[in-house]
């Protein structure tokens, strides 16, 4: 279940066992991966090496991640990168044919390849969905979600049960079911996550009995484009900022200066916590790119287009910018094989959690782990035969908030699992969840309670989750309790 990378690359490396690949989105289009800006991070470059790309991501996830998936990871990023090339992806590459590689937050150096430059998601799915719809074993059924989860005697995964775009509801007998629905921004008041990010994958699988894990990890992304209209936000990409964009506040006075030893590349959840403030104290926030050189622009067109549509030409203007909801790093528990707690359900990229991106996500490692554990996912369940035990009861998330609860739901947990969280406002946001029957007995409101009770429950900052009653220090990176790694509090 699901269109994004990692169901492309588990539903292709499965063959040749039959798939049946059901997703919202048709094609490549609506998918959170199809809308990535960033790029694909691998040790491609000269005297780079996948230990400092994994040192990296644990500086950035707060030291929270399973340190072996890290390095499984960083170790497979070259080749996943060469596999997408071998289906035909075109990375950028410099007039000597070397790839070019940008650099994003967090990273000591440039390791972000890119293809079409701020489009790389676009063009890695296309890519991927044609690979898809020419594979034989694959049976792809798009504009479907999924309504319940059917469990045999003994507890395992027996069957699906599917919604398609005219409301049909199909049971399907699944001995091997693989969530790969993507994440929560949907959720909130401010997300750079398509419509389809509202964690109903996360909330069917833990209304089935899966474990969570954690949870409380959200990610805003600091530069979400302010001058759009609604909750859904494009993204002005990190990626500038590497080549040589700042962020300033309404007088040019640069944001991140002071706050932490790489600037404005520090990493995400940082920016966001500085953004954040300003904003809380009546300021807005802007990119400068005017220091962009102009021939680095041609790796900006989605930008360059997006500033365009609303009268804006970021060679000579600023940017505004907003953090918004941008990935989720809890998710349903997984191991290093992508198993869930319940058997025969599978997870993989946002919606499952294997401890890859501990508290907070480097930029650039989500493309590259819905491709590196969808390929292995894919590769263990090829050899699987078993067949589907008789459903003996099917569980669905519960029913649907209506709309009035579904904002109310969306305004506590924008309210309480910001870039800055207090135990007061989980808290006060839990009661009223609670309180409201509408809103408790709807699978938005029981997923939403799941997010916020473990953070009310970890009370020390670690990345993402960032307490500002924290009674001990700020944050916890490299296993030592600092100030969130240099950063001015
Ligand atoms: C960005 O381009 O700023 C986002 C990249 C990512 O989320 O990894």
């Amino acid at each position: 279940m699901g269109g994004g990378i990692a169901g492309l690359c588990v539903a292709l490396a499965a063959a040749p066992r039959p798939v049946v690949l059901f997703s919202r989105s048709r094609g490549a289009e609506g998918t959170a991966s199809a809308m990535a800006q960033g790029g694909i991070a691998a040790a491609v470059g000269p005297g780079d090496d996948a230990v400092f790309h994994a040192a990296d991501t644990l500086v950035a996830g707060a030291c929270h991640n399973h340190v072996g998936a890290v390095l499984d990871l960083a170790l497979a990023a070259p080749d996943a990168v060469q596999w997408l090339a071998s289906l035909g992806a075109h990375f950028d590459c410099a007039d000597d044919g070397r790839l070019c590689l940008g650099r994003e937050g967090g990273h000591d150096r440039a390791r972000i390849v890119h293809a079409g430059g701020d489009a790389t998601g676009h063009a890695v799915m296309q890519v991927l969905a044609a690979a898809v719809a020419n594979a034989p074993h694959v049976h792809w059924l798009a504009g479907h979600t999924l309504q319940a989860i059917g469990l045999s005697a003994d507890g395992r995964v027996a069957g699906v049960r599917v919604r398609g775009d005219v409301g049909q509801v199909a049971p399907l007998a699944a001995a091997d079911l693989v969530l790969a629905t993507g994440g929560i921004g949907a959720l909130f008041g401010a997300t750079t996550n398509p419509e389809g990010a509202d964690g109903s994958g996360l909330a069917l699988a833990l209304a089935a009995g899966a474990e969570g894990r954690d949870l409380e990890f959200i990610q805003w992304h600091p530069t979400a484009f302010a001058s759009s209209s609604g909750r859904h936000l494009p993204l002005i990409t990190e990626a500038l900022r590497g080549a040589g964009a700042s962020l300033v506040d309404e007088q040019g006075v640069p944001l991140m200066q002071g706050t932490h030893p790489l600037g404005d590349l520090a990493p995400r959840d940082v920016v966001a916590r500085r953004l954040w403030r300003h904003r809380r104290a009546g300021g807005q926030s802007w990119l400068d790119a005017r220091t962009v050189e102009e021939t680095a622009w041609r790796q900006f067109p989605s930008v360059l287009s997006l500033c365009a549509q609303h009268g804006i030409d970021p060679r000579s203007d600023r940017i505004p910018v907003t953090p918004a909801v941008h990935f989720h790093m809890g998710g349903i528990a997984v191991g290093q094989q992508g198993e869930s707690s319940l058997a025969g359900l599978h997870a993989v990229g946002e919606v499952a959690c294997s401890g890859v991106h501990g508290a907070n996500r480097l930029a650039s490692n989500s493309l590259l782990e819905g491709v590196v554990c969808g390929r292995a996912l894919g590769a263990r369940l090829r050899s699987r035969g078993e067949r589907p035990a008789p459903v003996r009861h099917w569980v669905d998330a519960g029913p649907e908030a209506d709309s009035e609860s579904r904002e109310h739901i969306t305004m506590h947990l924008t309210a309480a699992l910001g870039p800055l969280r207090s135990g007061e406002s989980l808290a006060a946001a839990m009661a009223a969840i609670t309180g409201g029957p509408a809103m408790a007995g709807s699978w938005q409101g029981r997923l939403a309670l799941a997010l916020l009770a473990p953070a009310l429950a970890r009370k020390r900052s670690r990345g993402a989750h960032y307490r500002v009653d924290s009674t001990s220090g700020h944050n916890i990176r490299q296993g030592i309790e600092t100030p969130a790694y240099g950063e001015i509090a």
